[in-house]
């Protein structure tokens, strides 16, 4: 094994720190309670087992979080068939085939039922489980060239109940920068298409196909793809959005298994697993191209309609 310097090492740390921060772990869980470290012989060594078990994700503050959400509708009834099935949650290694949801009319949020389905996970489970898949995208490896190239991963950003998530290519060199997906001119274009929606950046989830910048921005192989395949399957599986916007030939592409051009793609609803899909042009496309802007506010307008969410009058 070649050896790696404490640069190295440092800078794989810093990055894994920094994007487990921008995936919402805001601290790490302490390994003992206060006082009991001090006490001799008590501090928990490797292997051992806490006295106490920790408590599952999901078990605090739910009170809390269902006011703050202010939009969470009262527990849906139960689907046929949903009872029987087993309680384990596997999503964050296994995406699961789900029935598809209740729509929540108008509302940009998934509800968050107060008593967990196996298939819904809390806010709180949910950002546990997007920090675990964010910790291994910040060490992957998988596609040398990139994992060698990049400054930073970019896992994705936004809401982590979102009834919809907007899927790009792969980061830029802003993104690359800054660790933040669609944070350069695609980016603020991006934000002028979410603001006419009424939608801001924080209430839905954007996430690209790669997470790792192509060197000089080129289009990303398919055994690239590949390899990334599996951390976009996870991170949807904890999302569990009902929609999902494609941005892009190489999103709709990759997502749908297509090579059907994204002038045939756009404007209609493609279905991935449970997910409504919808495809339009890439904002980098739009800024080329200003006068496929038409149609891809034609698609906007098409996913809100099925969202039941209204534009107010203009
Ligand atoms: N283009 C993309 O497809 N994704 C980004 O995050 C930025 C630009
Ligand atoms: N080609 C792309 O890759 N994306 C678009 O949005 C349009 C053309």
């Amino acid at each position: 094994m070649s050896e790696i310097s404490h640069e190295q090492v440092r800078r794989i740390i810093l990055q894994r720190l920094e994007s487990l921060a921008r995936a919402g772990v805001t601290g790490l869980p302490r390994l003992s309670r206060p006082g009991e470290a001090s006490r001799p012989g008590e501090a928990i060594r490797e292997g051992e087992a806490p006295a106490e078990p920790a408590p599952r994700p999901g078990e605090a503050s739910r009170e809390g979080e269902a006011s703050r959400e202010g939009e969470a509708p009262a527990e849906p009834a139960p689907r046929p068939g949903e009872a029987s099935r087993s309680h384990a949650h596997p999503a964050a290694r296994h995406p699961p085939v789900r029935a598809s949801r209740t729509a929540t009319t108008g509302s940009l949020f998934s509800p968050e039922p107060a008593m967990p389905r196996r298939e819904s996970l809390s806010r709180e489970e949910r950002v546990t489980a997007l920090a675990q898949v964010c910790g291994e995208v910040a060490a992957c490896q998988r596609c040398t060239e990139l994992a060698a190239t990049r400054t930073h991963t970019v896992f994705g950003v936004g809401n982590p109940l979102p009834r919809l998530v907007f899927l790009g290519e792969a980061p830029g060199a802003d993104e690359d920068a800054q660790g933040e997906p669609f944070v350069g001119r695609a980016g603020q274009l991006l934000n002028k298409i979410l603001d006419a929606c009424t939608l801001r950046r924080e209430d839905v989830y954007i996430l690209n196909i790669l997470k790792c910048r192509p060197p000089g921005n080129r289009t990303p192989t398919p055994h690239e793809a590949e390899n990334c395949r599996e951390y976009l399957l996870r991170q949807l599986a904890i999302l569990q959005p009902e929609f999902l916007c494609c941005l892009g030939a190489v999103a709709a592409q990759c997502l749908l298994e297509t090579t059907t051009p994204i002038g045939q793609l756009r404007g209609r609803f493609h279905q991935f697993q449970d997910i409504r899909v919808m495809a339009t042009y890439h904002p980098a496309y739009l800024l080329r191209n200003p006068g496929a802007k038409r149609a891809t506010w034609d698609d906007m307008k098409m996913l809100l309609r099925e969202m039941g969410i209204e534009l107010p009058p203009r």
